[in-house]
């Protein structure tokens, strides 16, 4: 593993533009538990009956109170691991970065990197269904489930539902930002869930490198991926930037 860390390190010093694309395992480490595998939030819940956008509207009420109030609980007091400040040290020593991110804990804004791109949304800000308008987070009272705008429509949090497309701007940011990396480093994502998957696949056909960081192989690792660092993100990517910040004294 140290060795192909250097290797590692040395293609992230050589790059010019790097994407970090991450998934839930990349929180994990935060005490935020992923959707898919052991612990995962779909072992818990089908996300066809407390995910999709369909379920919601035909219940807000059981969605609120099963799934989201846990995680607007969870995601309020997490805070960034060893790996977001990893990413975040990364942009420091002056390296071009954008994060893709597919999770809503805002983890990579609060670790300090400052061009990141929520592809699925977020947790931090909540609509109202009726009026639309956008309320933080810290307002939304839940001494009433579900939460309910001044209007008397139903708030739900700007992230995405399945069911629902991608917000344009953040998909039209990760294909410019993917189409012109010439490295790519993808850390704690399944790499199932389109159209996320597909990101890398661009930042591959333009010619990038891709480093992936995940403990258990994707459908990625056997065919784009041109280093695997089989491990934890919070440990691996703190050794990385380690390395990195080593190289650069
Ligand atoms: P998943 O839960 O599908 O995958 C989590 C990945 O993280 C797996 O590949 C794990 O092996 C890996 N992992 C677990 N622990 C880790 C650790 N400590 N360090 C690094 N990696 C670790 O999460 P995503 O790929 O993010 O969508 O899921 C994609 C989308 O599916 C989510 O954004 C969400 C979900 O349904 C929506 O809600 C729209």
């Amino acid at each position: 593993m140290d060795n192909l860390i250097k290797q590692v390190s040395k293609e992230i010093l050589r790059a010019n533009k790097i994407v970090a694309m991450t998934g839930a395992g990349i929180s994990v480490e935060s005490g935020i538990p992923p959707f898919r595998g052991k612990g995962g939030l779909w072992e818990k819940f089908d996300p066809m009956e407390y995910a999709h956008i369909q379920a919601f509207i035909s219940n807000p009420e059981k969605v609120w109170h099963v799934l989201l109030r846990e995680m607007k609980a969870i995601i309020e007091s997490s805070y960034p691991n060893a790996a977001h400040d990893g990413l975040a040290r990364l942009e420091k020593l002056g390296k071009f970065i954008t994060v893709i991110t597919q999770n809503v804990d805002g983890l990579h804004q609060q670790a300090g990197n400052t061009d990141v791109v929520e592809f699925h949304g977020n947790f931090a800000t909540y609509s109202c269904m009726d009026c639309h308008s956008e309320r933080a987070s810290n307002e939304i009272d839940l001494k009433e489930i579900p939460p309910r705008c001044p209007c008397g429509g139903i708030y739900r949090p700007d992230c995405v539902f399945f069911g629902e497309t991608i917000p344009e701007d953040a998909m039209w940011r990760s294909q410019k930002a993917a189409s012109e990396c010439d490295l790519m480093l993808v850390i704690g994502t399944s790499a199932l869930v389109q159209p996320a998957s597909h990101i890398p696949l661009i930042a591959k056909r333009a010619g990038a490198i891709i480093i992936e960081i995940n403990p258990e192989p994707t459908p990625l690792t056997e065919t784009i991926t041109d280093y695997s660092l089989m491990g934890k993100a919070a440990p691996t990517v703190k050794n990385l930037i380690n390395v990195i910040e080593d190289a650069l004294k």
